[in-house]
C-alpha cells in the first residue's frame, strides 16, 4: 500500500505544517477550477486544525466545504460534527465558503438521503480530503462491523451511505470509499501511539476489518504523539 508517512515532533508542529499543506492543495485546485470541494472529518482531532485554517487567506468563496461523515444527531447536540464545523471552521474569512450539509432534520438518515445526495453530487469529485481515523481502524464512518460496510466499500455504492455500527453510539452517514478515493489530494491526521500502532496493524488486514485500508493508497498520513 503506497502512502506517505509524515512524523512531527509535536502536535503543534503537525497542525501548522498540515494546515499549510492543505492550503497549498486548495490553492492548487483553485488554480485550475472555478469552484472546488474540501471534505474534513469530525471527532476530536481536527478542531485545532480548523482554528488554524480559518485564519488563512484563500479565495474561500470558491470552496465548498463538507464533512467526510456525520453522526445522526441534531446540530445542538455536542456530538454533532456539523456544529464543530460551524463553530470552528466556517468562521472569519471562511464564513463565505459554500457549505454542503450531511445532516438534515429527519428522523433517520435514510429519510434524508435524497435531499442530501442532491447537493453532495453537485460538488463531486472532491478536490481536497482530510480524514481522521479511530483506534479501531475506522475512517469517516466506515466502521468495522458496520451494517453497510461492504456496500460502502464497493464500486456500486452511492456517494452517501447510511451506517450503523456496534461501536457508534448513533446512526451515521458517510461518504463512500469510492468518493473518498476520487479526491485529488488526500490527507489523514492521527495523534498518539495507539493510532500509529493501529495503522501498522491495518497493513496486514482486509478493508472489511480495517476500513482505513480502503482509502490509504495515495494518502499522506500526518502523525504526532
Ligand atoms: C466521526 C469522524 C471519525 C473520526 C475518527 C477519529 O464523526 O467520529 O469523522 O471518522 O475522524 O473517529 O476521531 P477522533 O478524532 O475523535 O479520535
Amino acid at each position: 500500500m503506497t502512502y506517505q508517512f509524515e512524523e512531527y515532533p509535536t502536535r503543534a508542529a503537525l497542525i501548522e505544517k498540515l494546515s499549510q499543506a492543505l492550503i497549498a492543495d486548495l490553492r492548487s485546485a483553485l488554480s485550475s477550477q472555478s469552484t472546488i470541494s474540501f471534505a474534513v472529518p469530525g471527532g476530536t482531532t481536527p478542531g485545532p486544525i480548523f482554528d488554524r485554517l480559518c485564519q488563512s487567506d484563500l479565495d474561500w468563496a470558491r470552496v465548498n466545504i463538507l464533512l467526510s461523515d456525520e453522526r445522526w444527531v441534531p446540530t445542538e447536540n455536542p456530538r454533532s460534527n456539523t456544529a464543530l464545523l460551524r463553530n470552528r471552521l466556517l468562521v472569519g474569512p471562511v464564513e463565505v465558503a459554500g457549505y454542503v450539509p450531511l445532516y438534515a432534520d429527519y428522523a433517520t438518515p435514510e429519510d434524508a438521503m435524497e435531499p442530501l445526495s442532491h447537493q453532495l453530487n453537485a460538488c463531486l469529485p472532491l478536490s481536497v480530503l482530510l480524514l481522521g481515523m479511530g483506534a479501531d481502524m475506522h475512517t469517516a464512518s466506515l466502521f468495522p462491523g458496520g451494517d453497510q460496510l461492504s456496500f460502502a466499500l464497493g464500486d456500486s455504492a452511492p456517494p452517501l451511505v447510511a451506517m450503523r455500527a456496534p461501536d457508534a453510539p448513533e446512526p451515521r452517514v458517510t461518504l463512500s470509499a469510492s468518493v473518498l478515493n476520487a479526491a485529488r489530494y488526500k490527507h489523514l491526521v492521527i495523534f498518539g501511539a495507539e493510532k500509529r500502532h493501529a495503522l501498522e496493524q491495518a497493513q496486514s488486514l482486509p478493508a472489511q476489518e480495517a476500513p482505513i485500508m480502503a482509502v490509504l493508497a495515495g494518502t499522506t498520513v500526518h502523525w504526532a504523539d
